[in-house]
């Protein structure tokens, strides 16, 4: 008698399948599970290219599994139009909702928004300024003495979690740096994933999390500006600023199961557990990225080095020590807005996709 045979379950979006396009490309993967670098490769060049958009559509499912790449050589030839149009196409080329396009930040309107180098603004480019965070600092020098040691589990995030299509792609690039400091690292939600027990996988599977920031709503009414809508997509027009993600999402480019939502800067709360269920729950997710130090991949900032990362499975955090220094660290950043998040019953870990041992 014959086996019963059974197709596997048909995924939501077939993952795409990358070309040899940039396999020419000189690179170097930063650890086995998270990142790559290329130390020659010039983002221009790829632009010009006559297949770019093919390079483009290699180098986006390149991101999404590697999570994260760095380009070394300082991308002085590129504008921040370029920079803009490369963020774009990477979530086009790869299946984004026609409508999306770039992020607008909620509070562009700010009169206190940083230009640009050329003292120009642009609401698809938010401005990362040392000098600035420094005047934060002197402003928070009045505040109460902490009680406890630093802790920067905060810093982790995923970009624009507040709203209800958050950021699929996010490009910066770092036009000047300081000697030392203001590292950024990325955390796989891949790996993460992969890193729970089979019960508490399907645990946090059925959980989502409020991913409220009231505070744009009321910067706006004091400062007596309007927030920015739509930003990116016509869904992203809420003002309340609360969505709720799944804490496990499918990456639709891969078909992976990534930890999304369950800790970091912009989830306030899992939904319909206790207070402190909700305290278990982000400890335990901020446990597994402290101590699993190789599913991490670390940026040291070199002038005109960029990286562009998959928001949709990895974390990124930054490090507050430029004030240490002298120097101001200054980048550019411009993000695409991605689909919906949802998790595909259908899909796995990326373990188990690649046939991998699970640890
Ligand atoms: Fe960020």
């Amino acid at each position: 008698m014959g086996s019963l045979q059974t197709n596997p379950p048909k995924l939501v979006r077939e993952p795409l399948k990358k070309g040899i396009s940039i396999d020419h490309l000189e690179y170097v993967d930063v650890t086995p599970i998270i990142g790559r670098e290329y130390p020659t490769a010039s983002l221009k060049e790829m632009l010009d290219a006559p297949n770019a958009d093919e390079q483009l559509r290699d180098l986006a499912i390149t991101i999404c599994e590697r999570g994260v790449v760095f380009f070394r050589a300082p991308q002085d030839d590129l504008s921040v139009d370029e920079q803009k149009h490369i963020t774009d196409m990477l979530g086009k080329l790869t299946g984004r909702p026609a409508e999306n396009g770039l992020h607008v930040h909620p509070l562009y309107n700010d009169p206190n928004n940083l230009p640009m180098a050329d003292g120009t603004t642009d609401k698809h480019i938010y401005v990362i300024n040392s000098e600035a965070q420094k005047k934060l600092y002197a402003t928070m020098k009045d505040r109460p003495a902490a009680t406890e040691p630093k802790d920067l589990g905060r810093e982790w995030h995923s970009d624009s979690l507040f709203e209800t299509c958050p950021s699929d792609f996010s490009f910066l690039r770092m036009q000047s740096t300081p000697p030392s400091g203001g590292d950024t690292l990325w955390v796989s939600g891949y790996e993460m994933y992969d890193r729970l027990s089979r019960p508490y996988q399907r645990f946090l599977e059925s959980l989502t999390a409020t991913c409220a920031q009231p505070v744009f709503k009321s910067a706006c009414e004091k400062g007596g500006y309007s927030v920015m809508s739509p930003r990116g997509s016509p869904l992203n027009v809420d003002f309340e600023f609360a969505p709720q993600h799944p804490v496990v999402r499918t990456h639709p480019v891969t078909g992976w199961k990534s930890l999304f939502a369950g800790v970091g800067l912009h989830v306030s709360r899992i939904d319909e557990v206790t207070s402190y269920e909700d305290y278990m729950i982000r400890e335990y997710v901020m446990r597994i990225i402290t101590r699993n130090h190789d599913s991490i991949a670390r940026m040291h900032w070199t002038r005109g080095a960029c990286a562009i990362w998959s928001n949709v499975c990895t974390l990124h955090a930054a490090t507050p020590d430029t004030h240490l220094v002298e120097g101001v660290r200054t980048g550019v950043r411009a993000s695409g807005i991605g689909e919906v998040p949802y998790l595909d019953p259908a899909s796995t870990g990326r373990r188990e996709a690649l046939g991998l041992p699970k640890f």
